[in-house]
């Protein structure tokens, strides 16, 4: 598995003499001094956001041979509150979200996995709701298109107009691209169901993806069919 990520990235650093960095996801030019030190800059930045150096209080409500998941919420002390939101911050970038707003900042619960070398390697933010509309399967054509037409692809699903009830919408997923394929965003929505609602856990039906990119609808389909 670990050498077929090599290949993709590998085939990404070909391309237009760009280096994709595998850490931090940053696309530069590796002959461009200019590029170099943006990228030094922005790739110190992304280690300084998802470093982890541990708290006085620390909600874990979970734990693993790997890592251990911590919940913050939204009355948390301010290291906690700005840790999650640095994490989200790297997220929203790579998902090229604009704005770092949540809907509903004053409900929402940021789930942070850590792992055993102290890196934020997961976010998850969950946020209640009352109701979501079903992602319709994709047409066939969608299927085949390359990582070029991301752009594209990315708001290209099609949705049911008839709304469903739901409880819990996870607003944002993210897991670190070198932690990827470990079922660390398995483990993290496990946890949000047992834990999101006090004493009731809520069923794969319950929860509900917003606006998903390719690779959150991959997951997405994956997890709530097994
Ligand atoms: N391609 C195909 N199948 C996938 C992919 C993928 N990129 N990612 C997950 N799956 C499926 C697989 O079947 C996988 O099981 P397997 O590895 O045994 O084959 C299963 O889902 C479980 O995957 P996990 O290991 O639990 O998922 P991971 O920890 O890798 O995280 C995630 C998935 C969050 C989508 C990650 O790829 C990511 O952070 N991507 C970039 C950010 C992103 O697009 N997030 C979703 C945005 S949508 C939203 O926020 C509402
Ligand atoms: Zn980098």
């Amino acid at each position: 598995k670990q050498d077929d990520d090599q290949l993709i990235i590998d085939a990404g650093q070909k391309q237009f003499g760009a280096t994709t960095c595998s850490s931090c996801g940053m696309v530069y030019s590796a002959d461009n001094p200019e590029d170099n030190f943006q990228h030094t800059q922005f790739h110190q930045r992304f280690l300084d956001s998802i470093k982890f150096v541990g708290w006085k209080k620390e909600r874990v409500v979970a734990e693993f041979w790997d890592g251990k998941i911590l919940l913050v919420m939204p009355d948390d002390p301010k290291y906690a509150i700005k840790k999650a939101e640095d994490v989200r911050r790297v997220a929203d970038n790579e998902l090229g979200f604009q704005q770092v707003a949540l809907s509903r900042p004053t409900q929402a619960k940021t789930y942070l996995f850590i792992n055993t070398e102290r890196l934020v390697v997961g976010c998850l933010v969950a946020e209640p709701i009352r109701q979501a509309y079903r992602v319709l399967e994709q047409p066939d054509r969608l299927k085949d298109m390359t990582k070029d037409d991301f752009m594209e692809r990315h708001r290209a699903w099609c949705c049911s107009t008839v709304p469903e009830r739901a409880l819990c919408g996870i607003s944002r997923i993210w897991v670190f691209s070198l932690a990827r394929r470990q079922g660390i965003a398995t483990r993290m929505l496990d946890t949000v169901r047992s834990t999101f609602m006090y004493g009731s856990p809520l069923t794969k039906e319950e929860i509900a993806f917003s606006d998903p990119t390719p690779d959150g609808k991959l997951f997405a389909t994956k997890y709530c069919n097994t």
